[in-house]
């Protein structure tokens, strides 16, 4: 059996991946008090918001807000989506450290979605990535549709590799690989893996899967075993895609946890805390928590 990592490093991307899709507007202050609270139960990473156009995503408006407001905590990083320059130097004014572009691997995606071809936003991207570099803020590179499409079906490994290999030789310190529709299955995502491995080395590959099937836990055991030791999440299992209709949020971040202590690996993060701010999102929100470890661990406690 291949060797699992000892550590894991995990991204919560619920205030944003999970907020930009919900149908009532989220106040500011839940916001803040969702990042602050995933903050104090141990996670490392916590992307806050998006600085993308409010006509596109109007539950991302208010990101200049959102970060300017953060109580950082320190060793936290707060990455926000920067999908071209102007986001870029309106997050960078309002206190960004990290910042991330994000592209595709499916034509269609890229234009539905940031409204440019691939070959184009790899331009934007550039253009973020280098004025990032003269502020010394660290640009994390995000790819979606890395095994299916939502309007073009399957997706080519090669195709991802290729994107992948030109957001890391621009400078992106991480490639955030999106199971958009969360189609995937450990297969498919190790032949994507793969792919990718003859152009980034594995330490700069993280795993970004949406829980559409239920194959996202499955998905994140599979890549483990090719080394792969970060993954974005999302508390709750908030989220989707306002550009995949049907996709459901990315892995619960309970989930995901409660695997990897089950494993004797390493995350940092405390699972009680995180339930409890799971349970209270979704009280939030008028529904049951979306992660099926978050509610056994709450109902063993009742
Ligand atoms: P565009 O319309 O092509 O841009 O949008 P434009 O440059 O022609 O500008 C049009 C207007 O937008 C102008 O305003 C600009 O000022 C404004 P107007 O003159 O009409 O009043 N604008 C902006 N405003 C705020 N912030 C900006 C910005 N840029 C231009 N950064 C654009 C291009 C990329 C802006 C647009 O398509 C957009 O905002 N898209 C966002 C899409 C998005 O947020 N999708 C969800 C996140 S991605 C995701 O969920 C996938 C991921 O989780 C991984 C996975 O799961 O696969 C990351
Ligand atoms: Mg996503």
């Amino acid at each position: 059996m291949s060797k699992l990592p000892a550590k894991v490093r995990i991204v919560d991307v619920g205030p944003r991946d999970g907020l930009q899709n919900e149908k009532s507007e989220v106040p500011t202050a839940i916001k803040l008090e969702l990042i602050e609270r995933l903050a104090d139960a141990g996670l490392p990473a916590i992307e806050a918001t998006a600085f993308v156009s409010p006509k596109w995503i109007p539950q991302m408006a208010d990101h200049i807000e959102v970060l300017e407001r953060i109580r950082r905590k320190s060793g936290v990083s707060y990455p926000v989506l920067t999908p071209n320059l102007k986001g870029f130097e309106s997050a960078k004014a309002a206190g960004a450290t990290e910042v991330a572009v994000f592209g595709a691997a499916s034509e269609a995606f890229s234009k539905k979605n940031i409204n440019c071809s691939i070959a184009e936003s790899i331009d934007r991207f550039r253009l973020v990535v280098d004025a990032a570099k003269q502020s010394d803020i660290k640009v994390r590179g995000y790819i979606s549709c890395v095994v299916a499409c939502p309007y073009e079906g399957d997706i080519k490994p090669e195709k991802v590799a290729e994107v992948a290999g030109a957001l890391f030789d621009m400078g992106c310190y991480e490639i955030s690989l999106g199971d958009t529709i969360g189609a995937a299955t450990p297969g498919k995502t190790q032949a994507m893996i793969q792919a990718c491995l003859k152009r980034v080395p594995v330490e700069k590959l993280a795993g970004h899967y949406h829980d559409t099937y239920g194959q996202a836990l499955a998905n994140i055991y599979a890549s483990m075993e090719l080394g792969v030791a970060t993954y974005d999440s999302s508390v709750s299992g908030l989220g989707g895609c306002p550009y995949a209709k049907g996709a459901s949020g990315n892995v619960a971040t309970e989930d995901v946890v409660y695997m990897l202590q089950g494993l004797g690996i390493e995350t940092g993060i405390d699972l009680d805390r995180l339930v409890e701010t799971g349970a209270w999102i979704s009280a939030y929100l008028k529904r049951e928590p979306g992660s099926k470890a978050g509610r056994a661990i709450a109902a063993k406690k009742s």
